[in-house]
């Protein structure tokens, strides 16, 4: 029999789209390491803010980032980043961070710290024995593994996403991070050509889930 083959699934779209959830369940459905880039670029801000850098200041962010050390340490099936061997904790989602972090996202060099980190994943998702990645973000299929195996684009209407995250209980300015992630020149968020689009506005999350799970599963069978 052949081996299984290792794939990798690329999941993008602005914020309260449906990239979480959709991704974490295929994560549990075929056995893949769950990644949440946004969570990086969370944790990089809240390091940030800490330390006092603004995203004005490029040689302060430079020099910050560049003693930076990024390791992974593995909650279940997700991969978390530690920075200097430390997980960020609930900060990464405090009001302060939802402001900050879009603009921290649009400077090439903080990108760049990102980018060898983020493709490393695949190699942990290897030596972990996941049968693939997962990962969530906004320039995963476009920027990161523009070669995935899938890359699919969530969005929905900014007013439903709004209800979403009001339903978690988080004050986010989603419209106006949707705006600088998508204006920026650096990996903006797009719909790279070729992904699969999906509209997640009027429909559940299961279909949604089960949209994307048929087409892996024509590649990989459930685990
Ligand atoms: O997915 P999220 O809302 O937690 O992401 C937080 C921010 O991080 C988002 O507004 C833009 C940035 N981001 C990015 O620029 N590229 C990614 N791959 C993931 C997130």
């Amino acid at each position: 029999m052949a081996p299984t083959p290792f794939i990798i699934v690329a999941i993008d779209g602005g914020a309260a789209s449906g990239k979480s959830s959709s991704s974490l369940a295929l994560s549990a459905r075929f056995d893949l390491l769950h990644v949440d880039t946004g969570s990086f670029y969370r944790a990089l801000t809240a390091e940030m803010l800490r330390r006092g850098v603004s995203p004005g200041d490029l040689p302060a962010l430079q020099a910050a980032l560049s003693g930076l050390k990024l390791s992974t340490r593995l909650n279940g099936r997700s991969a978390e980043m530690e920075i200097d061997g430390r997980v960020a904790g609930d900060e990464i989602r405090s009001r302060e961070v939802n402001d900050a972090v879009s603009h921290f996202a649009a400077i090439p060099e903080l990108r760049a710290a990102l980018l060898a980190y983020q493709r490393g994943l695949a190699g942990v998702a290897r030596a972990k024995g996941f049968r693939g990645l997962v990962m969530e973000g906004r320039d995963i299929g476009s920027a990161i593994f523009p070669s995935a195996d899938f890359r699919f684009f969530l969005h929905a209407e900014a007013g439903e996403r709004e209800r979403r995250r009001a339903g978690q209980g988080q004050q986010d300015q989603i419209r106006e991070r949707d705006r600088i992630d998508s204006s920026r020149k650096a990996s903006p968020l797009t719909c790279p050509p070729g992904a699969t689009s999906i509209n997640t506005t009027h429909v559940t999350l299961d279909e949604v889930i089960e949209q994307m799970a048929a087409a892996i599963a024509a590649k990989l069978p459930p685990a």
